[in-house]
């Protein structure tokens, strides 16, 4: 085992944004565990000499805890983690589907925060490490048609910035993930043209980059999804309310 090597944890690494920051991760020489319930996709992408794949449902709160337990064994140590497991249904999302919302808050926003109930005492014990979260910047205000979702990134936001501060105390660093639109299975399902639409690789850059090479809270991207989001948290109610009612209620 070579101990220097640096070791991450990426979820929701079937597919999407996931895949391509473990395989990132991996070209950068990290040891990269990889976890999401597709068994084979994972077995796929873990053909890479520094790629392991540990099947999981984020909603199986015990099978998380089991995993990273059996990550650690094997890995030794863990440096960083990368949740981003997450799910989208454009159809449910436009109507108030209770089953829908209960769903996707139990994805997005409880299976992350049972990941990290995996690793908390992992990382507070060892006084070092990262935690990071993939949220979306959607979660900054309300938006129409998506009853479940952009409440999910909601909720994700702010249980990142409030573990921001909870980690610090141990030098754990928290980090919010918040890409733009990026091309997946999850935003080929939007019937709408995406605004500054990138492929994964751009996001996994980004990530890396941001992780690894910078100190911010936040790594944000495209840009030009920063700058609007940007604008947008400090608008009035008023004015937020009236462009969105004008250029997004489809
Ligand atoms: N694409 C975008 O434009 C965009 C923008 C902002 C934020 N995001 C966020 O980025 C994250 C990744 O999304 P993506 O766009 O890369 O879509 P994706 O390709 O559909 O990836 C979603 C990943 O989550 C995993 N997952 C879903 N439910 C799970 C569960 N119950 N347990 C474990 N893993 C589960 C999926 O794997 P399995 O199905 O194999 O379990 C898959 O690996 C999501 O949190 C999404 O909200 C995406």
């Amino acid at each position: 085992m070579n101990e220097n090597q640096k070791k991450v944890w990426v979820t929701g690494a079937s597919s999407g944004i996931g895949k391509a920051v473990a395989e990132k991760f991996a070209k950068e020489n990290w040891k990269v565990a990889i976890s999401a319930r597709r068994v084979e996709l994972l077995n796929e992408i873990a053909k890479n000499e520094n790629i392991f794949a540990y099947p999981m449902d984020v909603t199986d709160q015990s099978r998380t805890e089991e995993t990273f337990k059996k990550i650690l064994k094997d890995f030794g140590k863990l440096d960083l983690c990368i949740f981003s497991s997450g799910t989208y249904e454009r159809k449910s999302e436009k109507g108030l589907n209770v089953d829908n919302v209960k769903k996707v808050i139990e994805v997005n926003f409880l299976g992350i925060v049972g990941c990290v109930k995996a690793v908390q005492e992992y990382f507070q014990n060892k006084k070092s490490g990262h935690i990071s979260i993939v949220s979306s910047p959607v979660g900054y205000r309300g938006l129409p048609k998506s009853s479940g979702y952009t409440a999910s990134k909601a909720s994700l936001n702010n249980f990142t910035q409030g573990i921001y501060f909870d980690f610090k105390k141990f030098n754990v660093r928290v980090t919010l993930i918040s890409p733009g639109f990026i091309k997946t299975a999850l935003t080929d399902k939007n019937d709408f043209k995406m605004p500054f639409l990138k492929d994964t690789n751009y996001a996994a850059e980004k990530i890396y980059d941001g992780l690894v090479n910078k100190k911010s809270f936040e790594i944000i991207f495209p840009p030009q999804i920063a700058f609007i989001y940007k604008i947008f948290q400090i608008l009035p109610n008023k004015v937020y309310n009236y462009l969105i009612n004008k250029f997004v209620n489809r």
